[in-house]
């Protein structure tokens, strides 16, 4: 039967600092009616993606502001319930990268929505974590197709417990890299050393000077920094880099919060003295390139070289108490809302 209404979390008016209920509310709407081209999607899971924060500050990014008012856009994987789109049918389960919503149902138009192999050999779910561009495709194309590890490298890693950071070191070690992470807690430091193989890992928010903790654990310095934090981390790392390392710009969560400009890197100099590289990275990039290496991660998975964790947090109205675990450490690996419908899965 066709829902009538629709559970959705909106943009009620721009956060200052980490997102709370007064800036993203929650309202019941109606399900529209679907023209031809649409497919009427039932959602399971919502992605929660420290990226959409910067979406709800209204600056100019690689995507368009969430505008006020406006659903809070997000990656979902979710259930065709109805289609008048040629390529989906009721039944299909697909993933909207970053087109769909924080809501129970989406409306959408088949642009970017992607087709979820559904063989019963994993859960559909996997789309929104391991197999897809929130968690594994990321590290993947950052790790492979930027940083370039060459064997023997020691590869630094900042929120090395995060969906991407966890995967990201692996991929190092899948490379014959010494991967050194950094967490801000102890329990994600040993999960990262026992379970994920991680050569090292400082919890930088014990230790007095970072920069000489991280020369303690790299002797022969960083090849390779993949950056998922910047501010005073990056500047850290800078003072640590190898000649000719690498930089994965992938992300900088400690700005994501910021309400006016951030200073820094203060040690940008390194790069040039180092004869360094700096590469910003954008997985939409690498559309064209998700199928062949979703292929290579599932042979990770099933040879027991490649784990990883998903973060569950039940029902809609919990979203934005969760998402605010993105910004005070609380998540380990891929931080995911789980909705009622998937119950019947
Ligand atoms: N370029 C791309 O295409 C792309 C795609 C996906 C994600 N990203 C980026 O990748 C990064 C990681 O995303 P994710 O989804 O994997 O998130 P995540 O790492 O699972 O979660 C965020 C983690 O960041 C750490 N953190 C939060 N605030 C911090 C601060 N002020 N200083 C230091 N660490 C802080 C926390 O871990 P600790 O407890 O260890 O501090 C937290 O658990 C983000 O910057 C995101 O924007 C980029």
């Amino acid at each position: 039967m066709t829902p009538v209404t629709n559970r959705q979390l909106y943009l009620h008016q721009r956060p200052v600092g980490v997102p709370t209920a007064d800036d993203i509310r929650l309202r019941t709407v109606d399900v529209p009616s679907l023209a031809d081209g649409e497919v009427l999607i039932e959602n399971h899971y919502l992605s929660l993606d420290p990226a959409i924060r910067d979406w709800m500050s209204g600056n100019d990014t690689y995507m368009a502001p969430i505008a006020i008012g406006e659903s809070i856009r997000s990656t979902t994987l979710g259930k065709v319930l109805e289609s008048r789109h040629p390529d989906f049918v009721a039944g299909d389960y697909v993933q909207g990268l970053a087109v769909n919503a924080w809501e129970e149902y989406t409306v959408n138009s088949g642009e970017v929505l992607t087709k979820v192999v559904n063989d019963g050999k994993y859960p559909p779910r996997y789309y929104l974590s391991i197999f897809s561009g929130a968690m594994g495709l990321t590290p993947y194309f950052g790790m492979l197709e930027l940083g370039r590890p060459v064997a023997g490298e020691t590869v630094l890693i900042s929120a090395a417990a995060g969906a991407v950071g966890s995967i990201a070191g692996q991929i190092a070690k899948i490379k014959g890299c010494r991967v050194v992470g950094l967490t801000g807690s102890n329990d994600k430091a040993s999960w990262l050393i026992n379970e994920l193989g991680f050569d090292a890992v400082i919890n930088y928010k014990d230790c007095d000077n970072l920069a000489e903790e991280i020369a303690s654990v790299c002797p022969e310095r960083v090849n390779i920094f993949f950056d998922n934090v910047g501010g005073e981390i990056l500047d850290a790392a800078l003072l640590n880099i190898a000649d000719h390392a690498r930089i994965v710009f992938c992300g900088a969560i400690s700005s994501y919060n910021a309400s006016g400009p951030v200073p820094g890197p203060y040690n940008y100099w390194q790069i040039l003295a180092h004869s360094a590289t700096v590469k910003g990275l954008l997985t939409t990039n690498y559309v064209d390139q998700f199928d062949a290496a979703n292929a290579e991660i599932r042979g990770w998975l099933e040879s027991g070289k490649l784990r990883f964790n998903e973060d569950i947090v039940d029902g809609i109205e919990n979203t934005v108490d969760a998402y605010a675990r993105l910004f005070s450490g609380m998540n380990k690996g891929k931080l995911l809302v789980r909705l009622a419908a998937a119950d019947q899965q």
